[in-house]
């Protein structure tokens, strides 16, 4: 098998074996330094996933965005084209429906399409990393190929379980890097 794919498998492993508790724990100690960052402060529009199984999880920051008068982006995944469908949601219970995949994401009929270009922060889900700072997702690249899209003012911060974060993952040409990773022990930038 090649690298990328066992790597994945082995990570994925650790994460969804993880007690419930302690990805509530964590993801608090994550979710507090990211809220911390001058950069989270000054944006403006900020793209998030909505976290599925022991995912970082997102949705007491997008409650906090809201109250923040952020405008939160959420992706839509259009898995016929496999691409990211960046989606303006105001309300959770409103704007969300479960997919077939077991994650929340907007309402096809009320998408409302947020171009790459206006996100001031992205905050990027991931299977495996590294102190370098690139990322390994689910295999689908639908993140690489939103990412490419951002602007250079932009941030791309993931967030991940420290166990997440290896010395050294295969990266390739089309993979693009994070500017920062949040861990519950460490920050890597
Ligand atoms: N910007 C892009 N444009 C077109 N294809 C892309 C782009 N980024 C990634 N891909 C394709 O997506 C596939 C999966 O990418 P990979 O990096 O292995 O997945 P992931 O990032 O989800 O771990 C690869 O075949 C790759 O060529
Ligand atoms: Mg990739």
């Amino acid at each position: 098998m090649e690298l990328k794919g066992e790597l994945r498998k082995k990570v994925l492993n650790i994460r969804n074996n993880m007690k419930k508790t302690e990805a509530v724990d964590k993801s608090n100690l994550i979710i507090n330094k990211l809220i911390g960052l001058d950069h989270y402060r000054k944006s403006k529009t900020v793209f998030v996933y909505m976290s599925f199984k022991n995912e970082v999880m997102t949705s007491k920051l997008i409650e906090r965005m809201f109250s923040e008068k952020k405008s939160v982006v959420i992706p839509y995944t259009d898995t016929k084209n496999t691409v990211i469908i960046p989606s303006e949601v105001k309300n959770i219970e409103e704007d969300l429906v479960l997919s077939r995949y077991g994650y929340y994401e907007p309402v096809n009929e009320k998408i409302k399409v947020v171009e790459p270009e206006k996100f001031d922060l992205m905050i990027i889900p991931g299977v495996v990393f590294d102190k370098q700072l690139n990322r390994v997702g689910f295999g689908k690249g639908y993140y690489d190929r939103i990412l490419c899209r951002k602007r250079k003012d932009a941030k791309a911060v993931a967030i991940a379980y420290e166990f997440q974060v290896l010395d050294e993952v295969p990266a390739e040409k089309h993979d693009i890097k994070m500017d920062m990773i949040i861990t519950e022990k460490n920050i890597y930038e």
